[in-house]
């Protein structure tokens, strides 16, 4: 992040846009979100850029981590939430200075009710929804923190990651892994939605938040702020595309971060193909019938810090209860149903959005007459890379056994 642009998010209101949604906060707020008016401001630089000492000692400004607290279930409803976002959409089509250009984004985040305002919604995920109106940009940057984005919009986005041009699509997953370039924005005619999933709380605890937006070399050729693609429409695809085939000559670099996924974009309709094809088998007693989306080139999590995945839970089916030291958050793609955690019934339908915390007893139930489809996010691949991964299931009779002991 350049010195100028850190200066600019400190400074106060430059235009009506920022008090219009501070004043939109109030009235969210009973909703535990928060529509950004700040942009990050992380206490550093970039590792590798000359800082001196003129940051140390200083706190950063906006929400900064806080002592220890305990997140707790909790679902947001669509009905309720999303119409924020066309308030948002419409103060930006509104405002002289949009919000992206103070904010950085156009979006709301999560906040979990047992966290005290922290714009996280589990102990080390962050999530929020994004709104962009047609035309609207995302500089290029990169992070230290790995991000993605679960694409709830039919189409008319992209997020180009690393100089490969992600077509966003329903049900697709996007990732942008530490350490690659990456701009967002919507050329389509209406506006795109997509939850933006970070491991940013984790990177903040550990204070190694850090963000860039010099990019090298080229770019757009009409706005200097975006990448101009280097690689094909669907590189992820080609290279990693066929199961069980991996290309074994040298590739083309995917940025610098470590243990993360060269495979940028998982396809919502592949997704979806995968889980009907495996729609009668057994499944699993926790989560019905459920998939990784992993790292191609490993087998393992996309992220060292997070792993997605997807589940069809068939109409009327009831899970067993499972209980994890890690957490997880789910999103409705389709279908309707009902999750028990800790005791408390929470009802989700499409483009809901709910967080398990670790430790607590879950099971999942589809109602109505159409399957399920859950999208997860959790951050067990971190728990189990500092041996605290832990999960247990429990049968009908209340019989607990381990399942990672
Ligand atoms: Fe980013």
């Amino acid at each position: 992040m350049s010195d100028d642009v850190r200066t600019a998010s400190a400074q106060p209101l430059p235009s009506d846009a920022r008090a219009r949604m501070e004043a939109l906060n109030s009235e969210a707020k009973p909703l535990n979100i928060w529509l950004r008016t700040q942009a990050n401001a992380p206490a550093q630089q970039a590792w590798f850029k000359e800082t001196g000492l003129a940051t140390a000692g200083h706190i950063a400004e906006g929400r900064v981590a806080a002592g220890q607290m305990k997140a707790v279930p909790h679902l947001w409803k669509w009905k309720e939430i999303s119409p924020y976002l066309d308030k948002i959409a419409r103060i930006a089509t509104e405002a002289d200075i949009p919000p992206t250009e103070f904010a950085d984004r156009q979006q709301f985040l999560l906040t979990n009710p047992g966290l005290g305002g922290r714009l996280q919604v589990a102990a080390s995920i962050r999530c929020a929804i994004s709104i962009y109106n047609p035309g609207d940009l995302a500089r290029a940057h990169l992070h230290s923190p790995n991000a993605s984005r679960t694409i709830l919009s039919d189409n008319g986005g992209y997020t180009t990651v690393e100089g490969e041009r992600c077509i966003a699509n329903r049900g697709d997953l996007i990732l942008t892994p530490n350490g690659t370039w990456h701009d967002h924005g919507n050329d389509g005619t209406t506006p795109v939605v997509w939850i933006d999933t970070l491991d940013w709380p984790l990177m903040e605890f550990l204070d190694i938040i850090w963000l860039d937006e010099d990019m090298p070399g080229e770019m757009g050729v009409d706005n200097r702020r975006m990448q101009r693609p280097s690689s094909p429409d669907g590189y992820s695809h080609d290279l990693y595309g066929v199961g069980g085939i991996m290309p074994r000559i040298a590739l083309r670099s995917r940025g610098f971060g470590k243990g993360t996924s060269p495979y940028f974009h998982y396809r919502g309709e592949d997704i979806k193909e995968a889980l009907l094809v495996l729609r009668d088998e057994e499944g699993d007693p926790h989560e019905g019938i459920a998939l990784g989306l992993v790292n191609p080139a490993t087998g393992g999590a996309v992220f060292p810090t997070l792993t997605y995945g997807a589940q069809l839970i068939r109409a009327g089916e009831e899970t067993q209860f499972k209980r994890e030291t890690s957490s997880t958050v789910y999103v409705c793609i389709s279908g309707r149903g009902e999750t028990e955690i800790a005791g408390q019934i929470f009802k989700w339908e499409e483009n809901d959005i709910f967080v398990v915390p670790n430790f607590l007893w879950r099971r999942h139930v589809a109602k109505g007459p159409a399957d399920a489809v859950l999208y997860t996010m959790s951050d067990a691949p971190l728990l189990e890379k500092i041996g605290q991964y832990r999960a247990q299931g429990m049968d009908p009779k209340g019989k607990v056994t381990n399942i990672v002991a």
